[in-house]
């Protein structure tokens, strides 16, 4: 069995690492780096952490505008495709890589199996939604996360192929929560030690590429540090946009706010897992949050995860209809946030590493 495994960006290190890990036990599986995400913090970092085997082929594409990226990928792509021949193309998420490998092998007639299959926005504006949804609709195996994600697949006539498996990256929180345990390191470097903490990450262009919106959360921060200490790992996008914008001494300033470079996944898990609150505009994050059962602010137009907002425990604060961020909403949220606290299992039983290997082994076989 020869499955071929795309990857390009963070998220994707992560989801892939416990599937890929079952995968390789009997060799069936090749993995292609596209290069989208290729600064050591966001790429090889996981690779170590997450003890991911060295790809197979890096294709080192790098940033780009969407389209010429996204090209570039498909041409590289296909060349591997046509000389490895593999019998699936396995993909993850909805970054650009997903959908350059999506039209790919759809174009060459090899089955695709998506995992994170039919969470929607259903705003077209978001490129994710739009990656997500090609892929979707060109997958064989589509490997919902959650009961909604199904449902949505139902809707639009996906369900031939369709599976409801949990989400991997539960799977994966509680693998690595169980092999770090206590360790802190992170915390104490931070200076963190018994701090209440609230943990930030903005990286999505609609917040970042916008003067007025990034001038927004940057004025909302500022606030809300004065009661409360901010750790905000960097996104290098989020980072050249400050810098562009003249926003980034305003934070740098701050004294009450951590801004550090972007952190692997071990710090990651530590920090989410310590802290009081989670404001992000991460999909992966609002997951994430979810598991340590910690509440969550989401500034986006949207998520793909309603379940965790129907559960009280992620508040959305959609931008407006001019595609504006409200700050003095957000603060007042922050300060009255009470949820539930009755966490659910709907994002499965941490088993779909082990369930979409087989569902595959056997559609193959
Ligand atoms: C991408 C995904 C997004 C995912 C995110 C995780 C798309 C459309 N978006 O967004 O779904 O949540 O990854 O981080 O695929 N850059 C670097 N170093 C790198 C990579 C990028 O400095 O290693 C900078 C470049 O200036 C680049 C910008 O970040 O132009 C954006 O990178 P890109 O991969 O296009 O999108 P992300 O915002 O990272």
């Amino acid at each position: 069995m020869k499955i071929i495994t795309v990857l390009g960006a963070r998220p994707q290190f992560i989801k892939a690492s416990l599937v890929s890990k079952e995968l390789r036990k009997n060799n069936e599986e090749i993995t292609v780096h596209t290069g989208q995400h290729y600064d050591k913090n966001l790429s090889q970092v996981f690779f170590d952490e997450m003890e991911i085997l060295k790809p197979d082929y890096n294709m080192g594409i790098g940033s780009d505008s969407h389209a010429r990226q996204t090209a570039h990928m498909m041409i590289e792509l296909e060349k591997i495709f046509l000389s490895e021949t593999p019998q699936l193309v396995l993909l993850y998420g909805d970054t650009n890589s997903t959908l350059a490998a999506a039209l790919t092998a759809s174009k060459l007639n090899i089955p695709i199996a998506h995992v994170e299959a039919g969470p929607r926005m259903y705003d077209k504006r978001v490129p994710e939604e739009i990656n997500r949804v090609i892929t979707d609709h060109v997958s064989t195996l589509l490997f919902a996360p959650t009961q909604i994600s199904l449902n949505n697949l139902k809707k639009e006539d996906l369900i031939n192929g369709s599976y409801l498996t949990g989400d991997v990256m539960l799977d994966i929180f509680n693998y690595f929560t169980r092999k770090i345990g206590e360790k802190n390191e992170i915390i104490q470097k931070l200076n963190l030690e018994g701090k209440k903490y609230f943990l930030i990450t903005i990286h999505r262009a609609r917040n970042t590429d916008s003067f007025k919106n990034l001038k927004a959360i940057v004025n909302t921060l500022n606030i809300i540090s004065k009661s409360n200490i901010l750790v905000f790992p960097l996104h290098p996008r989020t980072e050249k946009c400050l810098h562009e914008y003249e926003l980034f001494n305003i934070l740098k300033n701050n004294n009450r706010i951590h801004l550090i470079n972007p952190l692997g996944y071990i710090d990651m898990n530590i920090l989410i897992r310590n802290a009081n609150m989670i404001i992000t505009d991460s999909g992966g994050l609002q997951k994430e949050a979810y598991f340590a059962k910690k509440p969550c602010i989401t500034i986006d137009t949207s998520t793909g995860w309603p379940e965790t907002v129907q559960q009280g425990e992620n508040l959305i604060f959609n931008h407006t209809q001019d595609d504006f961020i409200d700050s003095e909403n957000i603060i007042n949220a922050i300060n009255t946030f009470s949820p539930p606290r009755k966490y659910k299992n709907i994002f499965g039983e941490g088993r779909a590493s082990k369930i979409i290997p087989k569902i595959v082994k056997n559609v193959i076989n």
